[in-house]
């Protein structure tokens, strides 16, 4: 089993997001039962919450629910996962706070290494501050980024 956690500043927009997407391609691939899927925010702001309404409303318009509660990522899901997926900057250095010192298991990845073709940008925008139209960037984005990281999945663990 290949566990997956995708993290963002809220757990409520783009990591539910990724997330739902990521099972969406997982499933579709009948790989459901070789990879374990979950998210998860580097902040406390949103714990036990649905994910956005807006992120949902994306979501739903493209077949997808989104069913996630808001959660925050601890020390120990540094070596409980395999691959540990950063939407931005921000995130990736929170994320690697958390493990300072020592050896985690996790490999801690920007999500956006996985785009193709290469982009400029690094980070997956958050959408939280503005208009319908960065939920639908960051929905595509995510739709990308997610489908490319499962073929990496698959090449490099012979799924
Ligand atoms: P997310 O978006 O990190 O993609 O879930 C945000 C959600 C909430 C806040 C910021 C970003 N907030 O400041 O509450």
């Amino acid at each position: 089993m290949v566990k997956v956690l995708f993290v963002c500043l809220g757990n409520i927009c783009r990591s539910p997001m990724a997330e739902g997407l990521f099972k969406k391609h997982v499933k579709d691939q009948g790989l459901s039962e070789s990879i374990y899927i979950d998210s998860a925010g580097t902040s406390n702001y949103h714990i036990g919450k649905q994910p956005d309404s807006r992120m949902c409303k994306t979501a739903r318009e493209r077949g997808i629910i989104l069913d996630h509660k808001g959660r925050q990522i601890s020390s120990a899901d540094l070596d409980e996962y395999d691959y540990i997926l950063a939407m931005d900057e921000y995130n990736f250095r929170d994320i690697q706070a958390l493990g300072k010192n020592r050896q985690i298991k996790a490999s801690v990845r920007m999500m956006r290494d996985f785009d193709e073709p290469k982009k400029d940008q690094i980070d997956v925008p958050d959408p939280y501050y503005g208009g319908e139209d960065g939920f639908i960037e960051v929905y595509d984005i995510l739709d990308r980024c997610t489908q490319n990281f499962l073929g990496f999945l698959c090449e490099k663990h012979k799924l």
